[in-house]
């Protein structure tokens, strides 16, 4: 899968010449950036080696424990609710809309109990949306805390994600919007105080990022050399990735600092914020008009304000082996079809939490039915690529034909 959305080969070379400021400094001007962006407080950044590190950071930040109740999305990463039970607390699983992605503000109202503390509220694939006002006076001791791991510099009615409930995670690794390889961020709410995880990442791990993250650039040039690259690193233990404890078994993570590498690659990105939200808005324009001319497809319009992880579409029908027709489709246009998410609780083969087969009916067919186009710049908005599209169309009608038959 195409990731790194807005990081270039050149830029990871670029920025290993910056290490030399020291984890100190670099953390701080990222802090800092961060807090100008949102226009709050720096003290309100909370760094972190992960999203699902900054989750269970603010879970805590807000006396989530034993005995209370969380709401999370069914149609989610197994990162998210391996958080929960760590503190003592439950999980309670709701379905998303299919129409939105998100949560169905009535389902969810009737969802929270006298037990509810707290609301993973879901931005998936990156739109942002907001809990009306009325819900939230309705239950005013449940905390909203915005899954905005897909979401980073999404704005909702002209808002910055993140900023408008109790609090939100942040993701930076290697598929995300800004990608630092791995880190992510807590942004607290007014008030609420939390400390940094005191622990850094080894110099072994350091490497395997800068190894992995190499050769996810590499796979955005030329697939091939991509894939050379990390069969090598796979078979000299250079590739970083999630505990299989933490997929199989549904271990909470344990948080660390934001590596080094990953502020000095974060950075450059940032700063050059407004130029890759406009390359990214012109990029689904191009999806969206060639998805739009394939019948049976379903799009989510997305306020201007989004800035797409990567761009969803659903087949009309459930497919049995997803990543098969990801295949097939990748070979026909060119372009990385991705699967996410590929179950409710993705990846498939992860630890349920508890969940009930056929509970989440709408999570499971979005499950069945999403697939999703990469927003990189590594992809200019040109005639190549609307001929690429062109072929995704083309195979997609096939496709389409084919089953109907
Ligand atoms: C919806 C969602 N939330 C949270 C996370 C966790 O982010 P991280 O991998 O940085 O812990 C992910 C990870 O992919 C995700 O897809």
């Amino acid at each position: 899968m195409l990731t790194a959305n807005s990081l270039t080969l050149p830029m990871l070379l670029a920025a290993l010449p910056r290490l030399v400021a020291g984890r100190a400094a670099l953390r701080r001007r990222l802090r800092d950036e961060l807090a100008r962006l949102f226009g709050v407080d720096a003290r309100r950044i909370v760094l972190t080696d992960t999203g699902r590190a900054a989750l269970a950071l603010l879970l805590r930040a807000h006396g989530v424990g034993a005995g209370d109740e969380v709401i999370v999305p069914a149609y989610t990463c197994v990162v998210v609710p391996n958080q929960i039970p760590a503190l003592g607390a439950t999980i309670r699983w709701l379905d998303v809309s299919a129409a939105t992605l998100g949560f169905d503000w009535s389902r969810l109202d009737a969802a929270i109990g006298p037990a509810t503390r707290a609301v993973i509220v879901p931005h998936n694939f990156g739109p942002a949306c907001r809990v009306p006002d009325a819900l939230r006076l309705r239950h005013p001791r449940v905390v909203f805390l915005d899954d905005a791991a897909h979401g980073f510099a999404s704005q909702c009615d002209g808002q910055w994600l993140g900023t408008y409930h109790d609090g939100a995670f942040f993701s930076f690794e290697y598929s995300k919007n800004l990608s630092g390889g791995i880190g992510g961020f807590a942004l607290l709410p007014e008030g609420l105080a939390a400390e940094e995880p005191p622990v850094e990442l080894g110099a072994l791990d350091q490497l395997r990022l800068l190894a992995t993250l190499t050769g996810h650039l590499l796979a955005a040039r030329c697939a091939l050399a991509g894939r050379v690259w990390l069969a090598l690193a796979r078979r000299v233990g250079l590739i970083y990735r999630s505990s299989d404890a933490e997929v199989a078994d549904g271990v909470a993570h344990p948080p660390r600092a934001l590596p080094t590498l990953s502020a000095a690659l974060l950075l450059p990105q940032l700063a050059a914020l407004p130029a890759l939200l406009r390359h990214k808005q012109r990029l689904a324009e191009h999806y969206r008009a060639a998805l739009s001319a394939v019948p049976g497809l379903t799009l989510w319009p997305g306020a201007p304000g989004a800035h797409w992880v990567r761009y969803p579409f659903a087949l009309p029908q459930p497919v049995a082996d997803k990543a098969a027709l990801a295949r097939r489709l990748s070979a026909a246009c060119g372009l990385a079809i991705g699967v996410w998410f590929d179950d409710v609780i993705h990846p498939a083969g992860s630890f349920r939490h508890g969940y009930l087969a056929g509970s989440a009916p709408e999570g499971e067919r979005l499950a069945a039915t999403v697939l999703n186009l990469p927003m990189n710049i590594a992809i200019a908005c040109d005639a190549a690529l609307d001929a690429r599209l062109a072929r995704l169309a083309a195979a997609l009608a096939a496709y389409l034909k084919e089953t109907a038959a």
